[in-house]
């Protein structure tokens, strides 16, 4: 059992939170994940690390609540214990180390991106972080990534907070302004491609963080196949960062969809994922 010592709702519909998991913490590195069970009867879900107190044995996850197991854990209260946490899983974020990084994040991605940022900062790397959202309230982690980055671009579709637009316009202004060494990109699917075709022909080396529908998180269940540069790859165990110049995106986007008519029923209530609604294959 791993316990919540520490919630934050950052959002109505978005929470942080740590939770107790000293091994995990003890061995996490930038770009990883862990995947939760909430209780007996739960799904998986991976989430990725938006950090951790090594000391404190603490991981901090940034939990936006889209679907049924999400909803139930931000509705966790300090205290209240996670059934399993499994991790740390994926491989660690390598980036080209020379000239400016930059790492964009949409949602979770803005947590799930610090501590590369955080990392490359200390290591003394130029640093400019990017956040995008819909509307000023649902910037999340500014503050954290102005701790991180040298410089911090907030874009919003409505404009009522930062650069009225989507992470590329404020990437289109650092790409005139800088040599930038590496991008790496963690959000919807949407976002990634689009800063992946905008890097494209500046040739600058993109990494995108892919959130294929995972189960064992070990590339035991094929679940996560994603197809990279023409080749079948598992994101849970090869990933989940891969060139985002390489990615089938039209595939991961497909693949995303598989269980809708599962996850629409247990958004209803109405059951766990354990229906009598055939599964597609795998
Ligand atoms: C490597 C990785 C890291 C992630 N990090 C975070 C994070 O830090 N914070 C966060 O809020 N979310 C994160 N996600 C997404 C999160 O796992 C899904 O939102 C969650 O599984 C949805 O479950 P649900 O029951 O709430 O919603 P559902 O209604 O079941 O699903 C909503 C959507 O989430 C996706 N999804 C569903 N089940 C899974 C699954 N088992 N694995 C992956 N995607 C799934 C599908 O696209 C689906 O349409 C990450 C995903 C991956 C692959
Ligand atoms: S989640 Fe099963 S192979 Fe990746």
């Amino acid at each position: 059992m791993n316990r919540i010592v520490y919630k934050q709702m950052l959002t109505p519909t978005t929470a942080l939170l740590q939770v107790e998991a000293p091994w995990i913490a003890r061995k996490a590195q930038p770009g990883q994940f862990i995947i939760v069970r909430l209780d007996d009867e739960g799904e998986r879900i991976p989430l990725s690390l938006s950090g951790w107190d090594r000391a404190a044995g603490t991981l901090r996850l940034i939990v936006q609540g889209v679907g049924f197991t999400t909803k139930q854990m931000i509705a966790l209260e300090v205290g209240d214990s996670i059934r399993d946490v499994v991790g740390p899983l994926g491989q660690r974020t390598h980036l080209p180390p020379d000239g400016t990084l930059v790492v964009i994040g949409g949602g979770y991605g803005a947590g799930a991106v610090l501590p590369t940022a955080r990392e490359a900062r200390a290591a003394g790397r130029r640093t400019v972080g990017i956040i995008g959202a819909r509307t000023r309230k649902l910037v999340l982690m500014e503050e954290e990534m102005r701790q991180v980055c040298n410089e911090v671009f907030v874009t919003t579709d409505d404009g009522s907070q930062g650069i009225k637009g989507l992470v590329t316009d404020a990437l289109s202004q650092v790409i005139a302004a800088d040599r930038i060494g590496a991008v790496l990109a963690v959000g919807p699917v949407p976002m990634m491609r689009a800063v992946s075709e905008l890097t494209r022909p500046h040739q600058i080396p993109t990494f995108v963080s892919l959130n294929a529908i995972m189960v064992d998180g070990t590339g035991m269940c094929g679940g996560c196949r994603v197809t990279v540069g023409g080749q079948s790859k598992f994101a849970c165990f090869d990933g989940p960062d891969f060139d985002g110049h390489t990615v089938n995106y039209d595939e991961l986007i497909q693949r995303q969809k598989m269980y809708k008519p599962q996850e629409a029923m247990a958004q209803d209530h109405e059951c766990r994922l354990r229906t009598d609604v055939p599964m597609s294959p795998v």
